[in-house]
């Protein structure tokens, strides 16, 4: 067989590793692999790269994609869809694996309905793929900001100020969640949760009570009822550029004006994005690429590879994907369980 690789959307630590599994395992059953270039893009404009076992051997350990991602949805319109089945015939693909998160695997699940030979991996910093326990890139990038709240807190306790960290996760909080439960935040500020200011300012002042400084860790997606710096920009699948609306900075200029605590924000934005996968993106990425290769192997096509529990199965796209996996209310009650 001659497989096609593609990883779409937001890059994260494991993309590389997912690659090479799909490369090495179709490889030691005798098949050959190609790589898409930039996402859905290299499929709708045949860019490819030939990756060889060689090729692909030294990439356990290393973040981004050597393939290149985007944001190109290979479906808004007509023209673009033709375009994906000629390539796919041009250039002889068996089996296509399309790693990626929610709207990668969207297109993917719009290829296998009109009989695409594909199967999907899922990825996110996010974690908010629905179908599976948990997405590679998640925990790398997580700890990227933990790392940057453990720094935040030297400073802020020398300063006896409270400072705002403000990370990404999209519409979900798990990497909010995970960076003040792990980080040890005296206020996480989440989506799933309506924005409570009075209790975030008890907390605050709570905190500089006890220790003389305030730890707040805020998602990106939170509702602050503002929609200060944002220029409403959307991404080809139509999704608001959250980084704009600055809701750390926002966040810190209120708490100030309420508490008069000195406070300053930071926004890591991309950098949680970058560096080495950590142990267990690069295990689950191996893990979710080989099991792609099988799937298709199996003529499993329209299915995708997840976790569940310590197990990795396929299951169809359609179960996967459209609706978001957010923080339960049980995690909340956790989180908040920590806070003052
Ligand atoms: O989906 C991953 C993610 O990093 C989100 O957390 C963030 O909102 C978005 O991508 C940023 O997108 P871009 O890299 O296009 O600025």
């Amino acid at each position: 067989m001659r497989f096609g690789v593609l990883t779409g959307g937001g890059d994260c630590p494991g993309l590389n590793p997912a690659i090479r599994a799909v490369v090495d395992r179709a490889a030691r059953e005798g098949h050959e692999t190609v790589g898409f270039r930039d996402g859905w893009k290299g499929v709708r404009d045949g860019l490819t790269r030939p990756l060889s076992v060689d090729d692909v051997h030294d990439l356990i350990g290393r973040g981004g994609t050597i393939l290149g991602s985007s944001r190109t949805n290979p479906f808004a319109k007509p023209e673009d869809a033709e375009k994906v089945v000629r390539t796919l015939a041009h250039e002889r693909i068996d089996a296509l694996v399309a790693i990626g998160g929610d709207d990668t695997l969207t297109a993917a699940r719009e290829l296998a309905r009109r009989g695409g030979k594909v199967v999907g991996v899922p990825k996110t910093m996010d974690n908010d793929v629905a179908g599976t326990d948990w997405t590679f890139g998640f925990h790398s990038a997580t700890a990227v900001a933990v790392d940057a709240l453990e720094r935040l807190r030297d400073t802020a306790g020398s300063h006896h100020r409270a400072i705002v960290l403000e990370v990404m996760g999209r519409h979900a909080g798990w990497v909010a969640l995970a960076t003040g439960l792990a980080g040890g935040a005296d206020a996480t500020l989440v989506p799933e949760e309506p924005y409570d200011e009075a209790e975030l300012f008890r907390r605050v002042r709570a905190a500089v009570a006890a220790r003389g400084h305030a730890l707040v860790v805020a998602s990106e997606g939170i509702d602050l009822g503002q929609r200060k710096g944002s220029t409403g920009a959307k991404d080809e699948f139509g999704h608001e550029l959250l980084r704009e609306r600055e809701v750390g900075a926002e966040l810190a200029e209120r708490i100030q004006a309420a508490t008069g605590v000195e406070t300053r924000s930071a926004q890591i934005g991309h950098i949680q994005r970058g560096g080495a996968p950590e142990l267990f993106d690069r295990i689950l990425a191996t893990r979710l690429g080989a099991h792609a290769v099988e799937l298709a192997l199996a003529g499993r096509f329209g299915e995708v590879a997840v976790l569940r529990g310590e197990r990795v199965v396929g299951i169809p796209l359609d179960e996967a994907i459209g609706t978001s996996k957010t923080v339960t209310p049980d995690w909340l009650a956790l989180l908040h369980t920590f806070e003052p």
